[in-house]
């Protein structure tokens, strides 16, 4: 097994910086959870790695899911969420979400975010993959994640109590003698007196780093879901669960087998309008699939895909969404219109080319209904943490509600009950392994061929071992680069490990070797720590009931 670092070298803090709370990312999770603090009074530092707005939220498509509709209720939304989830959510976890979430959408139009509404004023919601009803809330169309971050940006933009610092790479955890959360390293490319190495200190900190796609070589995810979130955490020592659960949307655009990074998504919406996907042949195949068809949950699209793919010996499969129409492209699909356009594909006259790519984590950091981690005073909120909610299978749209919905109840638990400051242990280690930044590509095309859609006990052991043999490279540099590509491989390896143990196809996770669902065994999480010598250890527990005390595990 790789020999994993268990702090990032980094040189001492050159400066420090204090607030009530930290706030590590600035996506819909990070910024919702700076805003709810601010009720009660509390100052927050928002770190953020890049510009405010370069996080997955901005690229959200199709939009968030709530129960808003006169017909709909939250006990249908538990169900189809439970059901995508394929026996592994916390129901818990989930009655929170779909129960506080109508109010929390709500909430966000207050803010100022503009959702697209009906002739009679009223929310248009519309329809996605796993959804019995049109629940799905959208902004300029197909834009509602930019809509929401502009929205939540100006909204810290004039609030005196929330400092934003970008550039910022959050590095390690710091914490006090109980071990309880006291900060965190950070590497700023700045100018003036925060630049370099410093100490951001709090008695909380929330980690909203968002997902890891960067893990793989094809993802929609932007370039800036390096994991980082996830992999402090694991240096830290904290609980990590469910990592095996990466889902691949259906509908990329297939920009031939070359192409890496960030890829174009074609919405779930697209279908929840009408579009269907083909064959070469021109044969409607998710039909005989599914009872939903078209609009089955995620995970049931993308396997139907590959295997059509591997039946016809083809690297994609079609998207026909020529009967929307011009004007229902422009309407409502303004920002996919022209991703197509641009790469000379005409949706309103030509098939679109998609085959499944990354797209979302469903696993993170584990947290209980409150955020919070085995770790006091670490919360994780939104795609970095693994609250429950998502099981073995993400439903369409609730991740931006997930952020949202538990931003609100980190807040009021941060509220009610700040931690206590104490002596920050800074770090005084200068010799951890780095991996250098031209190693990335090699872990992006070791995962993105033996742990992509289709996994096995060979292919395992192949990424297994190709991982293992980084650790013979030559030492990194303590720059983003290679501190991001140290992250992305501190994942890969426990991801291949979560991977190999569980023996069973559920959800996103699909082993040829084992292609049943196996209740009897592993209808339960597995969970792993980071040890202090950068070995892995790895349980499983139940798939609900996780609960932390603010002292530590209860
Ligand atoms: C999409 O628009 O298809 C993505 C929505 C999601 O990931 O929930």
């Amino acid at each position: 097994m790789i020999q994993l670092p268990v702090q990032l070298a980094a040189a001492q803090p050159g400066w420090t910086v204090r607030a009530d709370v930290i706030v590590v990312g600035s996506g819909i999770a990070g910024l919702a959870t700076a805003l709810h603090l601010r009720r009660s009074g509390l100052t927050v530092l928002v770190v953020t790695k890049a510009q405010v707005n370069e996080g997955s939220t901005r690229w959200a498509q199709g939009g968030i899911a709530a129960a808003l509709a006169e017909d709909d209720s939250p006990a249908e939304h538990l169900e189809d969420t439970l059901e995508a989830g394929v026996g592994l959510c916390d129901e818990e976890a989930v009655r929170a979400l779909v129960t506080e979430g109508p109010a929390a959408v709500r909430g966000l139009i207050s803010l100022g975010a503009r959702f697209d509404t009906e002739p009679d004023g009223e929310i248009a919601l519309t329809r996605e993959g796993g959804h019995h009803r049109d629940r799905i809330a959208h902004a300029g169309g197909d834009a509602t994640g930019a809509e929401i971050s502009r929205a939540m940006v100006e909204a810290i933009a004039q609030d005196p109590g929330i400092e934003l610092v970008e550039n910022a790479l959050a590095l390690d955890l710091i914490t006090d003698v109980t071990g309880a959360a006291q900060g965190i390293t950070l590497h700023v490319m700045g100018t003036g007196q925060r630049d370099g190495v410093g100490a951001a200190l709090a008695p909380a900190v929330v980690l909203a780093t968002g997902g890891f796609g960067q893990v793989f070589r094809q993802t929609t995810n932007p370039y800036v879901s390096t994991g980082d979130g996830v992999a402090l955490a694991m240096r830290a020592g904290a609980d990590v669960a469910d990592l095996e659960f990466v889902q691949f949307h259906p509908t990329v655009m297939w920009l031939g087998p070359f192409a890496q990074g960030q890829q174009p998504l074609v919405s779930e919406a697209v279908r929840g309008e009408g579009a269907y996907l083909i064959d070469g042949d021109g044969a409607r195949f998710m039909v005989d699939e599914h009872p939903m068809a078209d609009l089955a949950p995620r995970d049931v699209v993308a396997k139907s895909i590959m295997r059509r793919m591997r039946q016809t010996q083809t690297d994609h499969v079609w998207l026909d969404a020529r009967k929307l129409g011009a004007d229902t492209w422009v309407r409502r699909f303004p920002t996919i219109l022209e991703s197509c356009r641009s790469r000379g594909i005409d949706p309103v006259t030509d098939l679109i080319p998609v085959s499944p790519a990354q797209h979302y984590v469903s696993g993170g950091v584990l947290t209980d209904l409150f955020g919070r981690t085995s770790i006091p005073g670490l919360y994780a909120c939104g795609e970095v943490a693994c609250t429950g909610v998502h099981g073995a299978n993400r439903l369409a749209s609730n991740s931006l509600l997930e952020g949202l919905v538990f931003a609100g109840r980190i807040g009021s638990m941060i509220s009610a009950k700040l931690g206590v400051v104490r002596e920050p242990i800074l770090p005084s280690h200068q010799d951890q392994r780095l991996l250098p930044h031209q190693v990335r590509r090699r872990v992006q095309k070791t995962m993105d061929r033996h742990v992509g859609v289709l996994r096995s006990a060979d292919s395992l052991e192949l990424a297994a071992t190709e991982l293992n043999s980084l650790a013979t490279t030559e030492l990194g540099r303590p720059i983003t680069e290679d501190w991001e590509t140290t992250n992305i491989a501190t994942i890969a390896a426990a991801l291949t490990r979560h991977a190999s143990l569980r023996e069973e196809t559920r959800g996103s996770h699909w082993r040829e070797d084992f292609p049943e669902r196996d209740d009897a065994l592993w209808q339960v999480r597995l969970v792993s720590n980071l040890n202090v010598d950068g070995t892995l250890s790895t349980r499983t527990v139940p798939r609900f009931g996780v609960t932390y005390a603010d002292e530590g595990r209860s």
